[in-house]
């Protein structure tokens, strides 16, 4: 039987495998995206991929990247991207995500509003009716603002528990902000969720990323497929 990790892998590679040489590559965060970041290395490796750079979004997505030898930019440098392969928690049949399990959505974020094509690698198990039905929202608050922040989701239906780290202390992003992770039960009107929560001003960002995946690459046990916006496919 394929192991989850297996799909995600196979889902992965797929994804890199659609790379040029000479692209602008974003370059994601958690365990799906770390295999498309190994794909990447031995393409690059294999002399297979040329000119390629990336742009990591996060620390430890740079360290791996680092390691494995990937030439590395930043937005300041390369402000346009050509293409960016990351993971996600939730898919919903519009191709709308639910991210930031990892905590770094708001690089995740302003990658993905950077890219042309934005490929989304997933096994079978992040396929969602509906945003919300199997994930809590993570939302990324400044430290400050926390109290009161937490006090605002609970008044519009979440319920919240701040994220910790292994030391039970709280987790902090990149940019040293907290993370509330928000449970709504199923979102029906995520758009009106985005603008609710976009109106707060202690709220950096949240992991629902509306309208930005142009593509979904799903791993299953029977099949991998290739879900596209805009093409009739979904
Ligand atoms: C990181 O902040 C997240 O958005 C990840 O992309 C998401 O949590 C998926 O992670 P896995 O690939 O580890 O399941």
């Amino acid at each position: 039987m394929t192991s989850q990790d297996e799909l995600k892998k196979m889902a992965a590679i797929q994804a890199a495998d659609l790379i040029d040489s000479g692209m602008v590559l974003g370059l994601g965060t958690g365990s799906t995206a770390n295999f498309a970041i190994e794909r990447i290395a031995e393409r690059i490796q294999a002399a297979d991929l040329q000119n390629i750079i990336g742009i990591p979004s996060s620390d430890r997505t740079e360290k791996l990247a680092r390691r494995l030898n990937i030439p590395l930019t930043d937005l300041e440098t390369h402000p346009e991207i050509d293409l960016t392969i990351d993971g996600a928690d939730e898919v919903d049949p519009d191709l709308n995500l639910i991210k930031g399990g990892g905590g770094a959505l708001l690089r995740e974020k302003i990658i993905a509003q950077a890219s042309r094509r934005n490929i989304v690698i997933v096994d079978e198990s992040k396929l969602s009716p509906q945003l919300g039905t199997k994930w809590a929202l993570p939302i990324e608050v400044v430290p400050f603002a926390r109290k009161t922040e937490q006090l605002f989701l609970g008044s519009i239906g979440g319920s919240v528990t701040l994220r910790l780290d292994e030391n039970n202390t709280p987790f902090l992003t990149n940019q040293q902000n907290f993370i509330l992770d928000t449970h709504f039960g199923q979102i029906s009107d995520p758009g009106g969720l985005v603008s609710r929560l976009n109106d707060r001003a202690g709220i950096v960002e949240h992991g629902l990323f509306l309208g930005l995946a142009t593509d979904v690459i799903v791993a299953g046990r029977e099949n991998i497929r290739h879900l596209r916006r805009n093409n009739g496919s979904i």
